[in-house]
């Protein structure tokens, strides 16, 4: 089953062409980073106007790549919530509108879900349940995959996502948007146990996150030194914080494993792009005794072929909607 899908929920214009969930026919992603990085960060009303631009020309790539056209298409999967809600709205009403010309089912995906099927694209062997850690710009999360389409949230953030923890820190240290990924190329060739940051944790919540004081301590950090006249080296900054950002995330992850006795457990979300995330999950993994999937670089960020990944379970599941859709900036993955 051939299932065209489209993502506009914050950034990037993508669409793709999935086969059976799992076999990525095209990808295409038009990022918009380059626009909103003269504002330090993603100005939404820039993002909606640039979607609507690119969103025909994304679309009609996909399926050229893909080698198709809209008849060997049989459904169409769009990202529908959460997100930006100007941003939804433009993939949305796309896809209904090709779903309305075509005469082709619709299927509403939940981004966070979507992120979490990146991971069934790349290793066909995953099935749920399992664990998954979820990391994105606007999400934190671990949460039980009990089969493809029902999910447990046993973690969420208190306040900031780490993204936007990283972004917002990257920001202050003077980096370009967005700053996860320069934090990232910096901490690689600092010491990350130059600098301290708090690991706070929530009475009674211990699978749940704050990244507001954390990021608080680093920017008051950066800014005492500032006041002081005393020099950050730069690199040991990035790979301190980065590591504090880590540990975390990672410390609950172990928590969960501990609590749930999964054996299987997978990565998701722009951040899981992130190396020092990456063998640290590998190393509590190993410790643990889980198998651990973690999506290529290509899949971590938001791009369409999750969505038709997610997509394709959605549609075996019945999940199919009419023109009547409308995309929500919040939605729970429970329901
Ligand atoms: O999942 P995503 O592409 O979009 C959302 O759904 O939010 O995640 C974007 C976030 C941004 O905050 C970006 O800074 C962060 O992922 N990010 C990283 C890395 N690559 C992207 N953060 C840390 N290290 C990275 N290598
Ligand atoms: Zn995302």
């Amino acid at each position: 089953m051939n299932i065209l899908s489209i993502e506009t929920s914050c950034d990037e214009t993508c669409a793709a062409v999935v086969k059976d969930g799992r076999e990525v026919l095209s990808n295409i992603v038009a990022s918009q980073i380059e626009t909103h990085r003269i504002y330090g960060g993603v100005v939404p009303e820039i993002a909606s106007r640039q979607h609507i631009e690119v969103i025909y020309d994304v679309t009609d790539r996909a399926l050229k790549e893909a080698g198709l056209n809209m008849k060997d298409i049989e459904a169409i999967a769009v990202t529908a919530w959460p997100g930006l809600i100007g941003a939804l709205l433009v993939g949305v009403n796309f896809a209904k509108g090709l779903s309305l010309a075509n005469n082709k089912p619709l299927i509403p995906v939940h981004h966070i879900k979507s992120h979490i099927a990146a991971n069934y694209i790349q290793f066909k062997e995953l099935e749920p349940p399992f664990l998954c850690l979820i990391v994105s710009g606007g999400h934190s999360n671990l949460v039980e995959v009990l089969d493809y389409t029902t999910y447990r949230v046993l973690g969420k953030t208190r306040d900031d996502a780490a993204g936007e923890c990283f972004d917002k820190v990257a920001r202050v240290m003077g980096l370009p948007y967005p700053g996860g990924v320069e934090i990232s190329k910096l901490a690689l060739k600092g010491n990350q146990d130059r600098y301290h940051f708090p690991n706070p944790s929530i009475e009674g919540e211990p699978l749940n996150f704050s990244f507001s004081g954390l990021k608080t301590a680093a920017i008051n950090m950066l800014h005492n030194a500032g006041q002081k006249g005393e020099e950050i080296n730069i690199e040991d900054f990035a790979a301190s914080f980065n590591k504090a950002v880590v540990e975390a995330l990672t410390s609950r992850l172990q928590i969960a494993i501990r609590q749930t006795g999964y054996k299987k457990v997978a990565l998701a979300g722009g951040v899981s792009a992130n190396k020092m995330l990456r063998d640290k999950v590998s190393e509590i993994c190993s410790e643990e005794g889980c198998s651990l999937y973690m999506p290529p670089h290509y899949l971590c960020g938001d791009n369409a072929a999750m969505v038709g990944a997610q997509g394709y379970y959605e549609y075996l599941n019945g999940v199919i909607c009419d023109l009547s859709l409308n995309a929500q900036a919040v939605k729970s993955m429970e329901k």
